[in-house]
């Protein structure tokens, strides 16, 4: 197994709200492996994006550690690419302008950060409307434009929130392939969140299941089927074999909250 890029050990987060506290993750472990594709799954509320913002630096834990190479993380890193589970995009700039956000702050090379946005609307199929406000696309348009400018700055680790629940059915299973495509072409390591078990079992080399919340993992599943996968995966024995076994899971997860 290759080098652990990420590692999070009894990781609590205990949020502070005029309704009191609410405790989003405890005692929670987990790894990613250098080039690793890795799932975290589970109900909604239990904590998967508070757990993205720990790794994206954006938010501190309460309790544990987590290290990226080894070194804690203090804050947000430029070859870390956050896609959010909300597009948050800048309203008043273009679909293009907005991709390029990760250039400008970064100060990257312009001229080649233009032709890679570029390039990358093409693949989330937005080529037509680089010049269109935000206001103008639609929701699963503007998610796209998010995952666009995700992978601008061609990041190593990728941090994903969720990022094709707004997409309808068939551009998901599309964005899902170029997912795929771009791990294996680019060796890049990924933390795909997601309440999704298909999307989880087809991209992922193993999958963390959490509990419902205080969220911490209770299951590590590794997804041995060969890659690349493709539409006819989903199709297969063993892959719904897999997503059963997890769907038992999750309706006792369920029940529990
Ligand atoms: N800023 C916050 N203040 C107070 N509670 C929060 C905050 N963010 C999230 N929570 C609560 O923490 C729990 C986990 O939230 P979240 O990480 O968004 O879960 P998930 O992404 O799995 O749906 C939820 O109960 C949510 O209401
Ligand atoms: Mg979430």
């Amino acid at each position: 197994m290759s080098e652990i890029l990420l590692r999070a050990q009894g990781l609590g987060v205990t949020y502070a709200s005029a309704r009191g506290e609410v405790k989003a993750l405890e005692g929670l472990d987990a790894v990613l492996h250098q080039g690793e594709f890795l799932s975290v799954l589970g109900p909604s509320g239990c904590g998967k994006s508070t757990l993205l913002k720990i790794a994206a630096g954006l938010l501190n834990p309460s309790a544990g550690r987590i290290t990226l190479a080894g070194k804690p993380i203090s804050g947000p890193r430029p070859d870390v690419g956050i896609v959010f589970q909300q597009p948050t995009l800048l309203p008043w700039q273009s679909t293009l302008d907005n991709v390029l956000l990760p250039i400008r702050t970064l100060r990257r090379d312009r001229v080649r950060g233009r032709a890679r946005a570029l390039e990358l609307l093409q693949l989330v199929g937005l080529e037509t409307f680089a010049n269109h406000y935000p206001g103008e696309l639609s929701g699963g348009m503007q998610q796209r434009v998010g995952i666009a400018r995700g992978l601008v700055h061609d990041p190593t680790l990728l941090l994903m929130d969720e990022p094709f629940a707004a997409l309808d059915a068939m551009t998901r299973e599309h964005m899902m392939l170029e997912l795929q495509r771009i791990w294996m072409a680019a060796g890049k390591s990924i933390v795909f969140i997601t309440h999704s078990i298909p999307e989880a079992v087809f991209l992922s080399d193993r999958i963390v299941v959490l509990s419902a919340r205080p969220g911490r993992t209770i299951r590590d599943l590794a997804i041995d089927l060969p890659r690349p996968r493709t539409v006819a995966t989903m199709g297969e024995a063993r892959f719904n074999a897999i997503c059963n076994d997890l769907r038992s899971l999750f309706t006792e997860l369920v029940h529990f909250d």
